[in-house]
């Protein structure tokens, strides 16, 4: 990508989370770290000549550090917003009050509560957006692109408009939207804002098109007039087919498969698969109380499966997360200590986050689990019969994203139904190696039918349009 001067940049990108990271050595030194996914594939697919930015925020000490340093990407800018309200926007406002509206994951007898610890982080939550809309509106040439992403950065395209009337101003959502009936917990003025926010794009884009009628139902219901002149899009963001069938045969990721069959023992045995971030909507709770009722329904599949469940920490500034991640091991550990025998460990739960571990685990997968409470695709759904060796067959959450694309090859189930879900993962423990194998084929075409260069390059030439 190339680095253009302050108001230059053709084509720019905003998010939180940006494609690096950095840390600070015991010496002093720093040390990036870059990430992958659809947008910096999409960013390195419109070449270098295009004049690209991504705006996104310092995220931790190291990443401050580096822009106290004047250390940086090319093509890459990092706002260094204050720590204080870089929490109350980030903890505060968008994970704990937009993700959980979005994923419809309060107990709602004892939250939401909207008092005046929510509106000092929802100032907050605007100084951050404004910081966003600043920083882009100073970086852009005349007449550029701009593409906004996720709930963290909802009120920049408004923002954003105010400033440069000129722009074209695109947001994707990452995320379900929630619908109207659920929306409306937000208080009113809150709810308004939002929408009105998003509304200063030129065009909204979503992962399905469930996702995109639950936000126009929202508008309707909410704001006068409705979504009004802006378009909305959907892009359902696909597997990296290419990416993953040559990373998953580099050598480190053979080595893992050896690890891993190591502690899964026995060359018969089967393997049902999970790796997720642990985040609330990934529902990996239930997925292990299912499988332990598999265990107890079906005692002739002891000793014969393993759950091999990796749950990479997520979000743990926040005690609900932390909490959650304390009770998968608790679970894991109490279904271990009840059926497991000398041989035979029927969870082999991971939490260190490891790349090539997951792919290895991908290729000798019997069964995949994904599950979530909701989801807005989830592209494990997606990756898995890429990258399989021998076909799996796929036990899929139709509160996926995924779902639309992937439904009718895979197993179906409602997340919140335990015993189904048991019942799910032993159709898929029994389906016949000829059809797992038609199967994961049909998957495979389906769930890399837009991959990340040609979604990112889609929205940009539909915006532009
Ligand atoms: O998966 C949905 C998503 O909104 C992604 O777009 C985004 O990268 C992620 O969740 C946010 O996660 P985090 O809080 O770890 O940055």
């Amino acid at each position: 990508m190339a680095a253009p001067t302050s108001g230059a940049a053709r084509v720019l990108v905003a998010s939180n989370r940006g494609p690096v990271t950095y840390t600070v050595g015991d010496d002093g030194t720093l040390h990036a770290r870059r990430g992958g996914g659809g947008l910096v594939s999409g960013l390195s697919a419109i070449g270098p000549e295009a004049d690209a930015l991504w705006v996104c925020s310092a995220l931790g000490d190291g990443d401050r550090e580096a822009v106290r340093r004047g250390v940086g990407e090319p093509g890459v800018r990092m706002l260094d917003i204050p720590a204080d309200v870089h929490a109350d926007a980030y903890n505060g406002i968008a994970n704990s009050v937009l993700w959980f509206v979005h994923h419809m994951l309060y107990q709602t007898p004892l939250e939401p509560v909207f008092d005046a610890g929510f509106r000092r982080q929802w100032a907050a939550y605007e100084a951050y957006n404004r910081a966003f809309a600043e920083a882009l509106a100073a970086e852009a040439a005349e007449g550029a692109a701009v593409l906004v992403q996720d709930y963290h950065l909802a009120l920049v395209p408004g923002m954003l408009r105010a400033l440069r009337p000129d722009l074209r101003i695109g947001h994707f959502s990452h995320t379900p939207w929630a619908p109207p009936e659920y929306f409306r917990m937000l208080p009113d003025d809150i709810a308004g804002q939002l929408l009105r926010g998003m509304l200063g794009a030129d065009r909204l884009g979503f992962l399905t098109g469930r996702w995109a009628d639950a936000f126009r139902a929202c508008c309707e219901a909410f704001v006068p007039g409705g979504t009004g002149d802006t378009a909305i899009g959907v892009h359902g963001l696909g597997a990296d087919a290419d990416f993953l069938r040559r990373r998953s045969h580099e050598p480190d990721v053979a080595e893992r498969m050896a690890v891993l069959r190591e502690q899964i023992g026995g060359a018969e045995r089967r393997t049902i698969v999970r790796v997720d971030r642990t985040e609330l909507s990934k529902n990996i709770v239930r997925g292990l109380l299912a499988y332990r009722e598999l265990l107890a329904g079906y005692p002739e599949w002891r000793e014969r499966v393993v759950h091999v469940a990796f749950a990479y920490p997520s979000r743990q500034d926040l005690a609900v997360y932390r909490a959650y991640m304390a009770e998968v091991r608790r679970l894991a550990a109490e279904i271990n200590a009840e059926y497991g025998t000398e041989g035979w460990t029927p969870v082999l739960l991971h939490l260190e986050d490891d790349f090539a571990r997951s792919l290895a685990a991908y290729r000798l997968a019997d069964v995949a689990l994904v599950n979530p409470i909701r989801d807005g695709m989830n592209l494990v759904a997606k990756e898995v019969p890429v990258v399989s060796d021998g076909g799996c067959a796929l036990v899929l959450s139709r509160e996926a994203g995924a779902w639309e694309e992937l439904g009718e090859d895979a197993v179906g189930v409602n997340p919140y139904d335990v015993s189904a879900t048991a019942e799910a993962l032993r159709v898929g423990l029994e389906m016949s190696v000829g059809e797992r194998g038609e199967r994961t084929k049909r998957l495979a075409a389906a769930g890399t039918a837009l991959p990340p260069a040609r979604w990112f390059l889609d929205q940009l030439d539909a915006l532009r349009a």
